[in-house]
């Protein structure tokens, strides 16, 4: 049995950032006591307020915020913190070096519903003398992360990370309160034929989205060949999960609902510890014409279009879009 703390210590030398990802665990195990303990906690329902984004949040969005901001405000290698449930970055300690962004609960609309959800984190490293709580500071492309992660809160509590040297992933033991390693240097296989988009919103795509979704569902009949079977669970945290374990492609593509944005998905938080999970896993990560991670963001919450997962899959989808 490995725990994460010596994995994290045997496996970078980036000691920063292993104290992160390791006190970072201490708020998502205090989550995952309270969405076990759903009702009996008086954690589901909702907050009856809006985030920034105009989204209605549920409790356990405001309740797992403040968890993990108040862990990460503690330490003293963040220099500050953006959350899809803050409006503005939150400055922590000017002498840290890193910067900590998170969607705390991802997959919210699921929680009423007990199905699982997830807390998603990206690290970048501060420029020197920025400021925790200018959005500047933030601003960096996703081939700039020093560390993407997950934790998965479903039949069991898991915890999927990279540091740059592949993607390891752990269970929570609860009878100890110890992440064990699980996996490492998980690989997506390259060809899939599982494929996950909410097609309630089909006629929102680009033409060329409609087109490739319609060569999918054409099966063997259809030029791709193959017959595809489809999952959609509204939670992109476990839809990348079932990627990482047997392969697929997940897609939030672009959509003509709301013009202003190209996406329903956040870049900093969601698009880019994710993409770089999946390449990190030999898989591929693109908006349907560019790299995810080679985006030069513009503002924290801004919006993405996702094409993600077994390469091959990610491959024939771009070509749709030449
Ligand atoms: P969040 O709960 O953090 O706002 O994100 C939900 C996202 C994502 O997890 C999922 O893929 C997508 O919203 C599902 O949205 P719809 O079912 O509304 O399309
Ligand atoms: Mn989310
Ligand atoms: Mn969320």
């Amino acid at each position: 049995m490995q725990r994460l703390r010596t994995f994290l210590d045997s496996h970078t030398d980036n000691k920063d950032v292993a104290n992160i990802i390791d006190g970072l665990m201490v708020s998502c195990k205090d989550i995952a006591y309270r969405l076990n303990l759903g009702s009996l906690a008086g954690v589901i329902g909702s907050a009856e307020q809006e985030n920034v984004q105009g989204e209605c949040q549920k409790l356990l969005d405001v309740i797992s915020n403040d968890l993990i901001k108040d862990c990460l405000a503690a330490m003293p290698q963040v220099r500050g913190l953006a959350s899809e449930e803050e409006p503005d970055p939150v400055a922590c300690n000017k002498d840290g070096d890193y910067l900590v962004l998170f969607d705390p609960l991802d997959g919210s609309s699921n929680i009423d519903v007990n199905v699982t959800v997830g807390t998603i984190f990206s690290i970048l490293k501060a420029a020197p003398g920025a400021d925790g709580a200018s959005e500047s500071t933030y601003l960096q492309a996703g081939n700039q992360q020093v560390a993407a992660g997950y934790v998965l809160y479903g039949q069991s509590t898991l915890l999927l990370f990279s540091t740059g040297n592949g993607v390891h992933a752990f269970t929570l033991d609860p009878r100890i309160g110890e992440f064990v390693l699980e996996r490492e240097n998980i690989s997506i296989p390259a060809t899939t034929s599982e494929f996950a988009i909410n097609m309630s919103n089909q006629r929102f795509w680009l033409p060329e989205m409609q087109n490739y979704v319609a060569d999918l569902l054409q099966g063997e009949e259809g030029p791709l060949g193959k017959r595809y079977n489809m999952r959609w669970i509204a939670s992109m945290v476990a839809e990348i999960h079932r990627i990482l374990t047997r392969g697929g492609i997940f897609m939030y593509p672009y959509d003509s609902r709301d013009p202003s944005k190209p996406g329903k998905l956040r870049l900093m938080y969601e698009g880019n510890p994710m993409s770089m999970l999946v390449e990190q896993a030999g898989g591929k990560a693109s908006t349907a014409f560019d790299d995810i991670m080679a985006i030069d963001p513009e503002a924290i919450h801004q919006r993405v279009s996702v094409v993600m997962g077994s390469a091959d899959e990610v491959t024939t989808a771009i070509s749709y879009h030449k």
